[in-house]
């Protein structure tokens, strides 16, 4: 039988995960686990990058991440949950990394540019700016091939390729180039107008929301701004309930471009039909996350059993880098 190639990617471990983590990369993960050989990374040493100070959401998002991660349909008999903390070949892979990743790479890179600036330069930690370094470690300790991500995370990986050759180059190891698998929906924006869905933007509609809190997003989404009546035909371009219905409700997209442009679907009903879409989306997930809350038990096994096996592939991979790094005596 021929070996399945590994897929690895994850999540930071700083609360719930939403819409836009779903679009972004939950949904390739679900569509590839059969093909692959999955591991899905409890990023929570990238989390204290930001998260420092507040370890105990760091801990509670552990177990947060890995019950959206099973909701979503992701099944704990084919993919791998591992830890990134509890991982030592990860921490020391990355200390090598460090030594010939240019500072100037860090600092060019666009993704950290616009969070930097976000966050402040004045605070920009050693830990934030090295956490693409960090990340190519997660990647390849266990030399997966595949990355599914958002547009955001493509620096990254291109950098993380241009570690691993120079790497390889040097020590005559054979450490795999990992692929970006990008998304089809690139970024999804929030429903009240703002480019991005967020937490921190106050739009973000989580996996695990209620029905009622998930309407409340829907009635509140800003439409076509001149279209106060029904009967005015609306703009369905500039929509963001269209941009919605597109990604989460294509077949009837077409439709609903017709009906909204000729003045015969108004807003509200619009948005009716969106709620639908996206509770018949959620409610499966619901339903996966309340079994797995009450069996909180059977989660924590998953995540440790997970970090096992990828200690175990970890360590023979970083023994063997160590040996061409003629760091055995
Ligand atoms: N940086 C990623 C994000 O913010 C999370 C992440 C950590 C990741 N390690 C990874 C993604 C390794 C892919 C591969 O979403």
């Amino acid at each position: 039988m021929e070996t399945k190639k590994r897929i690895l990617t994850g999540d930071r471990t700083t609360g719930r995960l939403h819409l836009g983590h779903y679009v972004g990369s939950l949904k390739s993960r679900v569509e590839l686990q059969d093909t692959y050989e999955e591991f899905i990374l409890l990023a929570d040493i990238q989390a204290l990058t930001t998260h420092f100070d507040n370890p105990r959401l760091i801990n509670s998002s552990i177990y947060d991440v890995t019950m959206d991660n099973l909701s979503v349909g992701l099944d704990p008999n084919k993919v791998t949950f591992v830890q990134q903390s509890q991982v030592s070949s990860i921490a020391e892979l990355t200390i090598f990394y460090s030594m010939i990743v240019t500072v100037n790479q860090l600092r060019h890179n666009p993704t950290i540019k616009t969070e930097a600036q976000n966050y402040g330069y004045e605070d920009l930690t050693y830990g934030f700016l090295g956490y693409p370094v960090s990340q190519t470690a997660d990647i390849t300790f266990i030399n997966a091939d595949l990355v599914p991500v958002g547009e955001d995370q493509v620096p990254h990986i291109e950098l993380s390729r241009k570690i691993v050759r120079k790497f390889n180059k040097l020590y005559g190891t054979n450490i795999v180039e990992p692929q970006v698998k990008l998304s089809q929906v690139g970024r999804l924006s929030g429903l009240d107008g703002n480019a991005k869905m967020g937490k921190s933007m106050g739009n973000a509609i989580y996996l695990s929301d209620t029905p009622e809190t998930v309407w409340k997003h829907i009635r509140k989404a800003v439409t076509d701004p001149a279209r106060v009546r029904t009967e005015i035909p609306g703009h369905p371009e500039i929509c963001n309930v269209y941009k919605y219905h597109q990604i989460f409700n294509p077949s009837e997209a077409p439709e609903i471009y017709e009906q909204c442009s000729s003045g015969k679907l108004g807003c509200f009903d619009c948005k009716k039909r969106l709620n639908t879409v996206l509770n018949d989306l959620l409610e499966p997930m619901r339903e996966r996350r309340a079994y797995y809350e009450s069996h909180l038990g059977e989660v924590r096994e998953i995540i440790v059993e997970g970090t096992k096996k990828a200690n175990r592939i970890g360590n023979e991979n970083l023994d063997a880098i160590k040996e061409k790094m003629f760091l055995k005596i």
